[in-house]
């Protein structure tokens, strides 16, 4: 299968949309940058080594899972599946899972990140050489347009691994939900992976790791504003601090202001004050009950769960609900 070229024509964030979304954020209170913009070169990078720390758990735990249960979701999947998947990391989870399932009708990878999308694709391309990709360089939370794969399709899959949905709260994940709803059509599925709650220590270590990979990883998103919207944030003057919210069951990351300082951005002057807080990522943890009540909310019904031994991490697969009317996909942006 010759590799499809990236299509380009997905909605995609220039950098008039990252000043203005900078702006936006800046005049919140609290201050409120939007975590999609970490993953530029530099923070593709680093969240791979975050991937790798001791501390977090998260990616080695899903992959585990994947690795136990590829084939038993492979069988609950069936046959000839468009999968389409939100973002595309390194894609190893992705090529498991693509190597289990029975003639799959074509891989759709929708990111944002062009360098992660093209490396990713080329990987999958070798290791599979007759899928057919259909990659899309876009953000998954704006409406992809639909296409036809050359083979059979008997239904669309939506797969979200990662716990990316964590960066989504209230509101903004119901409204993912309800894309995803939409996207799959009345016969497909949802694959997402979810991070579960459970001791707050080992949430809270899992995003301050010891080598300080994830400060760098925060750090960098004020690097990109410098380079991308000639800013002048000084990085020795602001540092990474992630706690874990348990009202909320969200980590909060935030950067804190070592200093009063002022920062020229986007064409205006943001004041901090000694000691402010800026979030720019929230990670929300679930129980199982927690996710069921925001699948039922987006008219999707929990058809399956895989989880570890220890009970860290699942992987869920959400249907469309019988009975339940729902409006179309309505588009989602905000806090990531
Ligand atoms: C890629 C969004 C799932 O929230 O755990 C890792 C990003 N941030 N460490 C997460 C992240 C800090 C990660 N997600």
């Amino acid at each position: 299968m010759p590799l499809c070229p990236i299509r380009l024509d997905g909605p995609r964030p220039n950098s008039d949309e990252l000043a203005n979304d900078v702006r936006l954020g800046l005049g919140r209170r609290p201050k409120h940058l939007p975590s999609k913009y970490f993953y530029d070169a530099r923070g593709s990078h680093l969240f791979e080594q975050i991937c790798v720390q001791p501390e977090y758990y998260l990616t080695r735990t899903e992959l585990a899972i994947m690795r136990d249960y590829a084939g038993a979701i492979a069988a609950v999947l069936g046959p000839e599946v468009l999968l389409l998947e939100y973002g595309s990391g390194t894609g190893i989870k992705t090529r498991l899972l693509l190597e289990h399932l029975q003639r799959p009708a074509a891989y759709m990878p929708v990111e944002l990140a062009h360098d992660a999308l093209s490396a990713s694709v080329a990987h999958l391309h070798a290791a599979l050489p007759e899928l057919e990709i259909l990659p899309v360089c876009a953000d998954f939370t704006q409406p992809v347009s639909p296409v036809q794969p050359r083979g059979r399709r008997r239904r669309t899959v939506v797969y979200f691994p990662g716990s990316t949905i964590g960066n989504f709260d209230g509101a903004d994940g119901v409204a993912l939900l309800r894309k995803m709803r939409a996207e799959m059509g009345p016969n497909g599925g949802a694959l997402i992976g979810i991070d579960l709650k459970k001791d707050p220590a080992v949430i809270e270590a899992a995003y301050n790791d010891a080598a300080g990979i994830t400060a760098q990883f925060t750090l960098n998103l004020l690097m990109r504003l410098n380079r991308e919207l000639g800013a002048d944030f000084d990085l020795a003057a602001f540092r990474h601090r992630a706690i874990y919210n348990r009202i909320a069951g969200c980590i909060e990351t935030h950067l804190i202001s070592v200093r009063k300082q002022d920062v020229h951005v986007a064409g205006i002057t943001a004041h901090f004050a000694a000691g402010e807080a800026m979030l720019v990522e929230l990670s929300c943890k679930y129980a199982l009950e927690d996710f069921a009540r925001l699948a039922a909310e987006a008219g999707l019904r929990v058809a399956q769960v895989w989880t570890d031994a220890e009970r860290l991490f699942c992987v869920q697969y959400l249907v469309r609900d019988a009975g339940v009317a729902q409006a179309g996909a309505q588009g989602c942006d905000g806090a990531r």
